[in-house]
């Protein structure tokens, strides 16, 4: 390591608290310091192939010329203003009116936030108001699903569902409960067990991605749209992950012909380049919530929501995604990332593997070839030193590479994942 690096390193140790820390695991860390397209260098000048395009956001790559200069020419004319009712500002105006024609038909009014947590909130509260200003304030509770992950604060850390993320955060908010993650049945017995004129809204990934990047059965949105409109439930689309060409659909929930009413959304919107998110709301509610008197407001907010900077440069980002064909070339690009890592199928230490689009998984068999819940880290281990940076949980090594990947990248990407298992593995 250079000079450089232990300094950091040693600053680093002294005065970051890291997202999930502790010491054990960041004993060596990397710490990259520049990237291009789908590469990544460390302050050592490692080379690395980023194998989850930063944390599943980094969409249009590393080093986007564009989506600097977007931020420096907004920054130079009005890098923030007010966006609380009574003010605005052009970028804003003009993503939310993008981000609409993007979405559904019924989809057409945006609330920004600048990330996947707070858009989980803004849905939760918006269903909550909603179902307040029609007389049913009781309307509160917030199905969710096992494996499902929608952010760490309180609201949205009580939908997500791996319990790791509770133990020592309680007590939950009142009215959160989970249900399996791939069957609609469950879904509608727990409405009905907890009374529907109790549940305000269910809540989903279209494909579960943090929880190992779970695709549902063809007839599982379709169903649970089904099941949300029979009990007047409303539906939330946790599209974090899967929006903006992810799943080689704009939006993942496309692929089955279904509409939520509401959609939350961050990373690829920005390509993760500015923090910046939101929820987009279907007619149905923008309705209930315009149509009260003058004293009835919304009162939700942020300092951030509608951010001039962020949004300019979430307009530069989809430029680039309909300039470059991006989302059509994910979806083929996907079919590559499949078909690399479909051999891992047939190895006696792999449980599964699958994926949609440019979002797959390894899945391992608990105990074959590690103790069980330490395969992942083991891969991952020998990826790294290999040259290819991804994450994974416990037994599930996962992968999204950037969009922009180059053919040949995503070859090297599924070559050294095989390697990397016949190491651990044989
Ligand atoms: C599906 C999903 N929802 C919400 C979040 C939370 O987003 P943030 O970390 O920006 O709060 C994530 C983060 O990975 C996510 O994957």
């Amino acid at each position: 390591m250079t000079a450089t690096a232990v300094d950091l390193r040693t600053l680093d140790h002294a005065h970051l608290l890291h997202p999930q820390h502790h010491p054990a695991d960041h004993a060596d860390p990397l710490i990259f310091a520049r990237g291009e397209g789908a590469l990544l260098w460390t302050v050592d000048g490692k080379r690395y192939i980023d194998g989850l395009s930063g944390l599943w956001n980094v969409n249009v790559g590393h080093g986007r010329r564009e989506l600097a200069d977007a931020a420096q020419r907004q920054m130079t004319d009005l890098a923030f203003t007010s966006a609380y009712v009574g003010s605005s500002n052009p970028p804003a105006i003009e993503l939310a009116a993008r981000v609409a024609r993007l979405a559904g038909p019924t989809l057409n009014t945006i609330f920004f936030t600048t990330g996947g947590a707070e858009s989980n909130e803004t849905a939760f509260k918006a269903a909550w108001f909603f179902w307040s200003m029609q007389g049913k304030p009781e309307k509160r509770k917030i199905i969710s699903r096992a494996l499902g992950y929608h952010g760490v604060t309180m609201g949205a850390g009580s939908a997500t569902g791996l319990p790791v993320f509770w133990k020592h955060f309680g007590p939950q908010p009142p009215g959160f409960s989970h249900i399996p993650n791939l069957d609609p049945d469950a879904l509608e017995a727990q409405i009905v067990a907890e009374g529907p004129d109790t549940v305000a809204a269910f809540i989903g990934e279209p494909v579960q991605g943090a929880g190992g990047v779970i695709p549902p059965p063809a007839d599982y949105w379709p169903r649970v749209r089904e099941i949300c409109s029979k009990y007047d439930v409303l539906l939330i689309a946790d599209e974090v992950i899967t929006g903006f060409g992810r799943t080689g659909r704009w939006f993942a929930l496309e692929h089955w012909g279904v509409e939520a009413d509401m959609v939350s959304f961050a990373k690829g919107i920005t390509s993760g380049y500015m923090p910046l998110g939101g929820v987009i709301i279907s007619d149905r509610i923008r309705h209930v919530l315009y149509e009260q008197p003058a004293t009835t407001k919304f009162m939700h907010a942020f300092t951030y929501s509608g951010h001039a900077t962020c949004c300019a440069v979430g307009l530069a980002n989809l430029d680039i995604l309909e300039g470059e064909g991006l989302v059509e070339r994910g979806a083929a690009l996907g079919e590559q990332l499949q078909a690399g890592i479909a051999p891992l199928a047939d190895h006696p230490a792999v449980k599964e593997v699958r994926g949609l689009g440019m979002m797959v998984a390894v899945e391992f068999q608990p105990g074959v070839a590690a103790p069980a819940g330490q395969m992942g880290a083991k891969v991952i281990r020998a990826c790294r030193q290999r040259g290819l940076f991804t994450r994974f949980r416990e037994d599930i090594v996962m992968l999204a590479p950037p969009l922009v990947i180059r053919e040949s990248e995503l070859d090297e990407v599924t070559t050294t994942l095989r390697e990397a298992v016949a190491e651990v593995a044989g």
